[in-house]
């Protein structure tokens, strides 16, 4: 029977878990497990009296396991030997006994829970509001579904896995303790003799440990990668069927599930090894001490007992169970550290989007790009090259161009969901980076070529981020025109839209969208094709509504339609991410350059060939 005491056991976890194996945080210096576990301290010792419920119950289960053995000793030697023993003691001893450790078991198991979720539930909530605020930067480094594993999913297996391990570890090592303890106050020579498996049994752990820490990491890539696949396939199902790609998909998912499972595979052939292995050693010291005791036996003089060796042996094969658990503790240890630490690195690596003091009730809403320059690839072309303009309060302005001159990254520009590489884009002479962000996208109302809705009720979407209120929710969607339309759904403005609001046509979600900037009655419009999956019918009616909604407005409007541009103050043109031309619409067409010439070329659809999407 291996004999290892809590001590050696906690160390050959630091040991094994400190240097050599990588981290998952790109620190400079790895950080030990204590480092490691005390991050996440804010989390989980949030009721200190609820951990010190645990820990208590814990260690008087623990207390009780030694009484076991204790107990055969008087009813061997005194009960069947001498007969001196009364009746009733035997089941009051016993039933007392394992009430006690009933309710203690009990007690902790509650307590552990408690513990675990409150930290759990905390963790996420922290995770979902970092990912709401986050600088957009992350959102093009993880994909969706990595992200929604991370707050989902790691926090809660590792949490559980986490805590759960601890406590084992705390009860094991407590149980190990006070075996021990009793073990060497019946024959400490016999105990001696149990250490000397130590070293192999550590060995064992510490090799079979740092491999499953590895499995683990290269695992949670594995699952990432897999749920991407599916997250693609969602995204693009029409597509995928369009283009008969199953099979391809198929191919792809099963590659990586194919990997994931001999991951899984490695993983449990690793950590199914550490049961045989450490039986052995149990068999080999549970000969060593067989032997010894039969030899002390013949020695009458030693004064050893029937009672006294069945206590003995009761207690050393009670260590198996402790001591097998506590052989596995790093397997859930690892795995919930790792876990948890994926949540920790979304947390520290993820900057909060910058932002500065300035704030206002209402914008006047004059804009300027001053020499602004905006670069994606370091390499390639950039998107804006040095970029001069200035809109007034009111002014309603066209960027026409063809697909790829930059008008959207210039648009992106002003709710920040871009930052210039070089130069300012200033609101009401104000550098958007001293606007506090809530201020500064309180003052942009923005259509776009792909809406996005959110799975809730009509009227919700339409007031995002107030409550809404219905006669002015009415209101707007009468002005969108899609008031007909939502009177014939079954539970009116209060209808869920489902996923993206996939029942609504193209033209319909457009015309919300619409109706949701109406709604925001913002002093800037910014509509970036926002008419593009308009059929001619209800393009037109739109566009009353548009034209009443950018009154007193200042509007950026980048449009396919003739009629838009036609009213516009001024167009911008724009080639290469640079404004090419730029004038009082009916004026650039007499002058024949840029502009007359996109013009001719029926670079516009006009109201005679507009197609619905
Ligand atoms: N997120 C991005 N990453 C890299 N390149 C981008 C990104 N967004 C836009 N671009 C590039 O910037 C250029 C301008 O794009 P965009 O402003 O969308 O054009 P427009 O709206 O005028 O059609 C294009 O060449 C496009 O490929
Ligand atoms: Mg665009």
């Amino acid at each position: 029977m291996p004999f290892v005491g809590k001590q050696t056991v906690v160390l050959t976890i630091t040991v094994h878990m400190q240097p050599s194996t990588p981290t998952p945080l790109p620190a400079t210096e790895p950080p030990s497990i204590r480092q490691r576990l005390l991050r996440l301290k804010p989390y989980f010792v949030l009721q200190k009296w609820v951990w010190a419920l645990a820990m208590g119950a814990t260690l008087l289960g623990a207390l009780t396991e030694p009484l076991i053995p204790a107990l055969f000793q008087p009813l061997l030697d005194n009960g069947f030997a001498e007969n001196k023993l009364p009746l009733w003691s035997v089941p009051v001893a016993v039933i007392g006994l394992f009430t006690l450790r009933g309710l203690a078991h009990y007690v902790a198991q509650y307590a552990l829970a408690r513990v675990t979720n409150d930290g759990m539930e905390k963790l996420r909530q922290d995770l979902f509001a970092k990912l709401v605020r986050a600088d957009l930067s992350l959102f093009g480094r993880q994909s969706a579904s990595a992200l929604s594993n991370t707050v989902v999913y790691e926090v809660q297996v590792g949490a559980s896995q986490l805590i759960t391990a601890l406590i084992g570890l705390t009860r094991d090592g407590f149980t190990l303790l006070a075996l021990v303890g009793y073990l060497m106050w019946l024959n400490w020579q016999l105990t001696l003799v149990v250490f000397t498996v130590a070293p192999g049994l550590s060995w064992i752990m510490k090799v079979l440990s740092r491999r499953l820490y590895n499995l683990t990491k290269e695992s949670q890539k594995a699952t990432d990668n897999l749920a991407y696949v599916v997250e693609e396939n969602v995204l693009a199902h029409r597509m995928v069927r369009l283009h008969g790609a199953q099979a391809q998909q198929i191919g792809r998912f099963n590659a990586l599930g194919q990997k994931l499972r001999r991951l899984a595979l490695k993983s449990t052939a690793a950590s199914a090894a550490m049961t045989p292995l450490t039986q052995i050693m149990a068999a080999i010291a549970l000969s060593l001490v067989l032997t010894i005791a039969l030899v002390q036996s013949r020695d009458a003089a030693s004064g050893a007992t029937v009672g006294s060796f069945v206590a003995f042996i009761t207690a050393m094969l009670m260590l198996i169970a402790p001591i097998k658990r506590l052989a596995d503790v790093a397997n859930p240890i690892t795995r919930g550290l790792a876990a948890l630490e994926r949540g920790l690195a979304l947390m520290h690596d993820a900057p909060e989007e910058s932002q500065g003091e300035h704030q206002v009730q209402r914008a006047q809403g004059a804009l300027a790009w001053q020499n602004v320059s905006v670069q994606f690839n370091p390499d390639g072309e950039p998107a804006l090259a040095h970029i001069d303009l200035t809109v007034q309060p009111g002014e309603t302005v066209a960027l026409v161009g063809t697909s790829g001159a930059g008008k959207t990254t210039l648009i992106q520009l002003l709710p920040r969901f871009l930052n210039p590489t070089d130069g300012q884009v200033l609101l009401d002479g104000v550098p958007l980076a001293q606007w506090q962000l809530g201020s500064l996208r309180q003052q942009l109302a923005m259509v776009s070529q792909d809406v996005v809705m959110l799975n809730d009720s009509l009227a919700t979407n339409v007031s995002l981020g107030s409550a809404p209120d219905h006669a002015k929710v009415q209101q707007c969607l009468e002005a969108a025109n899609l008031w007909a339309h939502v009177q014939t759904l079954p539970q009116g403005m209060d209808t869920p839209l489902g996923h993206n609001a996939n029942q609504l046509s193209g033209g319909q979600r457009q015309r919300l969208a619409i109706a949701r900037a109406l709604y925001k009655d913002a002093p800037i419009l910014i509509l970036d094709e926002a008419t593009s999956a308009l059929d001619n019918e209800s393009e037109r009616l739109v566009q009353d509504a548009l034209q009443k909604l950018m009154q007193g407005r200042t509007t950026l409007i980048v449009a396919h339609r003739l009629s838009t541009i036609e009213h516009a103050d001024r167009v911008i043109v724009m080639e290469h991410g640079r404004i090419v031309e730029q004038g009082a619409p009916a004026e650039l067409l007499k002058r024949g350059g840029a502009y007359s010439r996109l013009h001719h070329r029926g670079e516009w659809v006009n109201e005679a060939s507009a197609e619905a999407r």
